[in-house]
């Protein structure tokens, strides 16, 4: 990928991240009855904070990682635990995004789609290169990094599988863009003609 790339993307990224938010805000819907959690918004949430917790420590944290993956025992666990959160993730989001697109809210059902594709591209990550909480903090962490000191630098992360890029600026764009997500699904509109027996169905 080239260095233009690698540049723009995570300031273009971050700039949907900010109108994601403030679209968010400006459209705040009136409080309603909360909906109650599905097997599949469960299955997002405990996934979600296991794989968000080992992005973030190695990102926030670098050298704590180093230190705990120095035990062949420690870092297995922790690969192991990264992988039941991916398949979580990955499994409530399929569970997700089809249910939405069977309502037919497919902006919401393509968002989590995108979702979707990027935790497969991190499964993908955790099993075919193995010991990724090892080499992230040596390879992709050094580049995030940069980015956040507005002087992007991506010589390390250039030499690394195709794979391992295109999941990182991937990741970049799709957590941008699931600020566009809604939180509630559209509320289903009766039909304008409905026969009292199927208004007793519903
Ligand atoms: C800037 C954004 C991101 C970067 C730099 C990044 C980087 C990485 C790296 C280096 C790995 C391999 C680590 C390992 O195997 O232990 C990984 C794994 C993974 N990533 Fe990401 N990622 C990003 C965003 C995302 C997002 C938004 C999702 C979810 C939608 C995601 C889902 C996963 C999953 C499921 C795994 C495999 C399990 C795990 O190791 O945690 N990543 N990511």
């Amino acid at each position: 990928m080239s260095e233009a790339l690698f540049s723009a993307i995570p300031y273009v990224a971050a700039g949907a991240a900010v109108a994601g938010v403030a679209r968010r805000l400006m459209a705040r819907a009136p409080a309603s009855a909360p909906t109650p959690w599905t097997s599949s918004g469960r299955a997002i949430l405990a996934g979600g904070v296991i794989v968000a917790l080992n992005h973030l420590l190695g990102l926030l944290a670098p050298r704590v990682m180093q230190a705990f993956n120095a035990s062949p025992g420690r870092l297995f666990t922790l690969e192991a635990v990264s992988l039941i959160g991916a398949l979580l993730l990955a499994w409530g989001l399929v569970g997700l995004t089809l249910r939405r697109a069977r309502e037919g809210q497919w902006r919401t059902a393509a968002l989590l789609g995108l979702l979707f594709l990027q935790s497969c591209s991190g499964l993908y990550l955790a099993v075919a290169l193995r010991w990724g909480s090892a080499w992230y903090v040596h390879v992709v962490v050094p580049y995030l990094r940069s980015v956040l000191a507005f002087q992007p630098d991506a010589s390390l992360l250039a030499q690394a599988p195709f794979v391992v890029q295109f999941h990182t600026l991937f990741g970049m764009v799709v957590l941008a863009l699931a600020l566009f997500i809604r939180a509630r699904p559209e509320p289903v509109t009766a039909p304008l003609l409905v026969t009292p027996r199927e208004e007793t169905a519903r």
